[in-house]
């Protein structure tokens, strides 16, 4: 087996455990200019071909003052839908595909016509327009007070080349980590809440795993390198989970 010289090894590791990874708000603002096209965000933004995005975290879907929004959109905002960041995800990914599963209509038209999809694209352009939604930098300080109800935010004191998971979608599920020998850990996780082998004596890849409960066999797994938190957003069974990183 060919092995990677150390630095190599050690530039990995270092990269991955750069903080904030996950979600680059840098890299976001450059995707954003994509949206641009019909979307604007900030101070002085006004409709365009679409609705302004300020403070869509936590905002009913369909309800900015002066947009004409289509009627799929409608629909879904009478039923309930409102933003936050794994919805959009889902949403920008294929807008009429997500319309039609939200509102159970399968003749509801989207009038955005823009798909995103590459995973890491999506979490950088969410992370870049969620700096502009109050809601989200609440919730942003309230972790720092230790509140770690809040999906998105990774925890900054993970032990060294640890392998790590967070729950990042809804619900309790039934999550492992496994960096090789005794170091697997296992256990259910609330939305949120992250789970971490110990520290690891050296940079290297390990497993994650997530199950709908304990006995269930169909889960999903990812390889992931150490010293990162891998992020599930969204379980389904049969290793379709919607993570994070698309690597390994
Ligand atoms: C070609 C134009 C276009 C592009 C490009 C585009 N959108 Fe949209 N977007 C729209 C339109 C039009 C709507 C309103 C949809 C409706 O009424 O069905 C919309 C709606 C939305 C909504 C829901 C807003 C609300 O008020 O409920 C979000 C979130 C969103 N877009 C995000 C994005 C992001 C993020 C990008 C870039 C990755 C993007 N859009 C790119 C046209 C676009």
């Amino acid at each position: 087996m060919k092995s990677l010289p150390l630095t190599a090894v050690l530039a990995a590791a270092i990269i991955a455990a750069a903080p904030g990874m996950a979600q680059d708000v840098v890299a976001g603002q450059k995707i954003f200019k994509k949206c641009a096209a019909c979307h604007t965000i900030g101070e002085g933004a006004k409709n365009g071909a679409g609705p302004v995005l300020n403070d869509i975290i936590g905002r009913p879907a369909g309800t900015f003052e002066g947009f004409n929004y289509g009627k799929g959109m409608k629909e879904a905002s009478e039923k309930g839908l409102v933003w936050d960041a794994e919805k959009i995800s889902e949403y920008i990914t294929d807008p009429k595909k997500y319309l039609r599963a939200f509102t159970g209509n399968k003749r509801a038209k989207a009038k955005m016509k823009f798909k995103v999809k590459d995973n890491l694209q999506r979490l950088d352009v969410i992370a870049y327009i969620s700096t502009f939604s109050t809601s989200a930098m609440t919730a942003q300080t309230s972790e720092e007070k230790g509140d770690t109800d809040r999906s998105i935010l990774i925890p900054s004191d993970i032990p060294a080349n640890a392998i790590c998971v967070q729950n990042a979608g809804h619900g309790t599920h039934f999550f492992a980590v496994d960096g090789g020998g005794d170091s697997r850990k296992a256990g259910h996780l609330a939305s949120g809440e992250t789970l971490c082998t110990g520290a690891l004596e050296m940079a290297m890849q390990g497993k994650v795993s997530v199950f709908e409960t304990e006995d269930h066999l169909e889960g999903c797994t990812r390889l992931v390198p150490s010293g990162t938190v891998e992020q599930m957003l969204k379980y389904a069974d049969f290793d379709r989970c919607l993570w994070s990183s698309n690597d390994g």
